[in-house]
C-alpha cells in the first residue's frame, strides 16, 4: 500500500505502529497437508509427531502499520500551511501522560511505562453498535487522535475511501469536522449511515467506481 501512495506522488512522512496483544494466529497447521500425503498411516503419524507444533510460516501480527503520507507543499511547510490549513502536525496533542505524539500508539492497557508512554484509552464496548456486523471496525479514540494530530481547524475534510462501518466518519463528526466516506459494500454504508444518525447518500457529485458508494 505504500508503494502504491508512493507511486501515487506522496510523500511518505512515517509509519505508525498500533500494537496490541490480543489477535488470532493465522499460521496454519500441518495436518491437513500430511493427511494428502500418499504414504502410509504410520509414516504421516512419525511426520506428525516431529513436525508437531511447527505450521505455515505466519508469526502472530501484534501491529498494524499506518501509512502517515501528504502532498508534495508548496513552498515551506508554513507556506503550504498558511495556503492550505494542512501539512503540519499538532503536537499539543499528547499521548499517553504527556508523551509527545509519537509512531507507537497502543489501545489496550499492556503495562504501566508502556501505558504511560503510548496508550490512547480505548473506549467502551458499546461504541460499535449492536448492529454492527463489520469485521475490522476501528477504535474511535484511534481515529480521533490521528484527525485531532493533523487537522487544523473544523473547516477541515477528512475523506476515509475505505470507510466500512464509519469510525473514521464518526470521529470527524465527533471532532465538528466535515467528512466523505467511500465504501464498496453498500451494507456497510448502511451501518456506518445509522452509526452518524442519518446521512444522504450516494453523493452524485462524486465520481465513483459503479460499484462504490459515498456517504457525506
Ligand atoms: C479495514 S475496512 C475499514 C474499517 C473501518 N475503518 C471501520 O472502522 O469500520 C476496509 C473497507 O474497505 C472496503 N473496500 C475494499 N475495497 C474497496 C474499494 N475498491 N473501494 C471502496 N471500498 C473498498 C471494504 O468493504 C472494507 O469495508
Amino acid at each position: 500500500m505504500v508503494s502504491a501512495i508512493d507511486d501515487a506522488g506522496l510523500l511518505i512522512r512515517d509509519c505508525f505502529i498500533w500494537f496490541y496483544t490480543q489477535n488470532q494466529p493465522k499460521a496454519m497447521g500441518l495436518n491437513h497437508f500430511i493427511n494428502r500425503l500418499n504414504e502410509d498411516f504410520e509414516s504421516k503419524e512419525t511426520l506428525r509427531k516431529e513436525l508437531s507444533g511447527w505450521k505455515t510460516p505466519q508469526i502472530k501480527s501484534c501491529f498494524e502499520p499506518i501509512a502517515m503520507a501528504q502532498k508534495k507543499p508548496e513552498g515551506t511547510f508554513l507556506e503550504n500551511f498558511r495556503r492550505y490549513q494542512v501539512g503540519l502536525i499538532n503536537t499539543n496533542i499528547r499521548v499517553g501522560e504527556e508523551m509527545f505524539p509519537c509512531n507507537i500508539l497502543t489501545i489496550e492497557q499492556i503495562e504501566p511505562n508502556i501505558d504511560k508512554c503510548f496508550l490512547i484509552v480505548k473506549p467502551d464496548k458499546s461504541e460499535k453498535g449492536e448492529y454492527n456486523n463489520h469485521k475490522t471496525v476501528k477504535p474511535l479514540s484511534l481515529c480521533e487522535h490521528l484527525i485531532k494530530l493533523v487537522t487544523y481547524s473544523e473547516d477541515s475534510i477528512i475523506l476515509d475511501p475505505f470507510c466500512g462501518s464509519g469510525t473514521t466518519l464518526l470521529a470527524a463528526k465527533r471532532l465538528n469536522r466535515r467528512y466523505i466516506g467511500i465504501d464498496i459494500n453498500k451494507e456497510y454504508l448502511k451501518i456506518a449511515k445509522k452509526r452518524l444518525g442519518g446521512l444522504d447518500y450516494p453523493n452524485k457529485s462524486i465520481k465513483l467506481r459503479k460499484e462504490q458508494a459515498c456517504l457525506f
